[in-house]
């Protein structure tokens, strides 16, 4: 077994997954980049590896079953362990108005049904860890209280909508482990410059992380079931 605690981030080949990964790896911990593409995974793992972090890669798209269904067993072969999941993958394909069927059934698939199902797969291992952290990365963009008063301008109905469920899947999570160690958070990173953020975000990527990067490390009497963006907790 592994005696260094081991993380898994989800759509980690760029962005700010991969800024996650780079940061849980810089304080010690084996960190483990999945991407739906298996040489974009494991070339960002390369890139780690050769700043000196401990980084693996696994091939997961989140939409496919079979993908989530391997990973307890990976992690079991491989580390005898899972501390951390932080569930990052995430699609914005909204048009206002105009957005199709088809991109609210893609945008859910992503945002919301897959990050529970992959918790959900891998809980007994997180279960076994002495401090299992669950990070949804969420958005501002889901929260009802905000939309509703100072941005009501940001009509994205798919993102949007999947976000709030995501928050509401994080409380139902939470909820449901409150007997065990396992801690469940959403976080907002901020709007960052990324490929979905844009160039026009005023953050950078490596200020982005820290929101997630703080809320997979909470200590033992940290939160549970909370929406934070940079330590402070956010109206649902
Ligand atoms: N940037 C912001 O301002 C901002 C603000 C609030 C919340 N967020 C949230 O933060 C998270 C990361 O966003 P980002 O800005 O870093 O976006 P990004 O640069 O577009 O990266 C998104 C990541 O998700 C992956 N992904 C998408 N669909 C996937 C699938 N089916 N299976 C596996 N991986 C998949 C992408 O992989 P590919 O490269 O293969 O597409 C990529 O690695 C998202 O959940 C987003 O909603 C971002």
């Amino acid at each position: 077994m592994s005696t260094n605690k081991v993380a898994l981030i989800t759509g980690a080949n760029k962005g700010l997954g991969f800024e996650i990964a780079r940061q849980l790896g810089q304080q010690g911990i084996t960190v483990v980049l999945s991407a739906r593409d298996e040489a974009k995974g494991k070339a960002a793992a390369d890139q780690l590896k050769a700043e000196g972090i401990d980084a693996h890669s696994v091939k997961l798209d989140v939409n496919k079953a079979d993908d989530i269904a391997a990973l307890p067993a990976f992690f079991e072969k491989n580390f005898g362990r899972l501390d951390i999941l932080v569930n990052n993958a995430g699609i914005n394909l909204d048009k206002g108005l105009q957005t199709s069927p088809e991109s609210f059934r893609q945008t859910y698939e992503t945002n919301v049904i897959a990050p529970w199902f992959i918790a959900r797969a891998l809980l007994p291992l997180l279960k076994d860890s002495p401090a299992g952290r669950i990070v949804n990365h969420s958005s501002i963009l889901g929260s009802l209280t905000i939309l509703s008063t100072e941005m009501r301008d940001a009509i994205l109905p798919a993102y949007n909508s999947s976000k709030s469920a995501l928050n509401m899947l994080t409380v139902q999570l939470a909820n449901a482990l409150r007997d065990t160690r396992i801690k469940v958070n959403a976080g907002h990173p901020g709007w960052v410059k990324t490929d979905m953020g844009g160039e026009q975000a005023p953050m950078e990527i490596v200020d982005g992380a820290k929101t997630a990067v703080t809320l997979a490390l909470l200590p033992d009497d940290g939160p549970t079931g909370g929406y934070f963006h940079a330590g402070q907790p956010l109206p649902w």
